[in-house]
């Protein structure tokens, strides 16, 4: 995933097209590039390898790499692996993250034909939205449970109203936030940009979901200044709303904020 600096579309575009090249003439692979309709100067640099050989011929290519320093320069990179499963993922050790099923993309991620686990009785509240339901992976953490976590840290003696969000990044992990009052009142900061600006500072760039928590009996979504900011940093993000019951609900920011405001009217 590549996220090209301001003004440098172009050229990274001629880039990826000589790296495209340079893949097919060396019998490497292929490259697809796939601009993110949701995220402004963010593309997809999908490689196909021939082999896991030649994927490990293709790293240890001086004049590969010589493109892909040129392209590092004007793009900041974020390695994802897309249905590669097992062991071997592992095998590209260089990876800095591992994902097996990246929602940004769209590829693998509704789960086809979702029979019920065994012994699994579905609820009612268990019930998804959208056309086909997705099923969580088993060894997925537990997002609400991690954003009421963060909503008992909340330092909310203002309003008593205590918030916690859990934003999970494209290679699993969770960074969770509160909300967090002041004395000043307008300096207040909710649960979903404490989160957002906690994981864009430990470096995350790409977002799969959030779970929004509160204590309410209709669920909480989150404020139109948050929408905002996980729209420019997160994209069309999964939104879950829960509370402190079973009660969830699932949205897609787009349609949450339509319309939305974002870099490429600055372009
Ligand atoms: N708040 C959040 O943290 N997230 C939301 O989605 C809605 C509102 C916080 C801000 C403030 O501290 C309190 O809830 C009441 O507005």
């Amino acid at each position: 995933m590549a996220d090209v600096a301001m003004g440098q579309e172009a050229g990274f575009l001629s880039l990826a097209r000589e790296l495209s090249a340079l893949m097919a003439r060396k019998e490497y692979g292929r490259i697809d590039v796939v601009r993110d309709e949701s995220a402004v100067l963010r593309f997809y640099l999908v490689r196909q390898w021939a082999s896991t050989a030649s994927a490990q011929l293709c790293h240890a290519d001086p004049e590969m790499q010589s493109v892909t320093a040129r392209l590092n320069e004007i793009a900041r990179v974020t390695h994802l692996v897309n249905g590669v499963t097992g062991r071997e993922a592992f095998q590209f050790a260089e990876r800095r993250a591992y994902t097996k099923a990246d929602r940004r993309l769209g590829l693998d991620r509704r789960v086809k034909d979702v029979g019920r686990p065994e012994g699994d009785r579905r609820s009612h509240t268990d019930r998804r939205v959208g056309p086909r339901r997705l099923r969580e992976q088993p060894g997925d953490v537990d997002l609400v449970a991690a954003a009421r976590r963060a909503r008992e840290n909340a330092e909310a003696r203002f309003s008593n109203f205590k918030v916690g969000a859990a934003l999970q990044a494209a290679d699993g992990s969770v960074i969770s936030g509160c909300n967090i009052e002041n004395a000043t009142y307008g300096l207040t900061i909710c649960a979903e940009r404490v989160a957002m600006f906690k994981a864009l500072s430990d470096g995350h760039r790409a977002f799969t979901r959030i779970v929004i928590v509160a204590d309410t009996e209709t669920l909480t979504p989150p404020c139109g200044a948050c929408r905002q900011v996980l729209w420019e940093f997160g994209g069309n993000l999964e939104i879950v709303l829960a509370n402190l019951k079973a009660d969830k609900s699932k949205h897609m920011l787009k349609n949450l904020l339509p319309l939305p405001f974002d870099a490429r009217l600055l372009t």
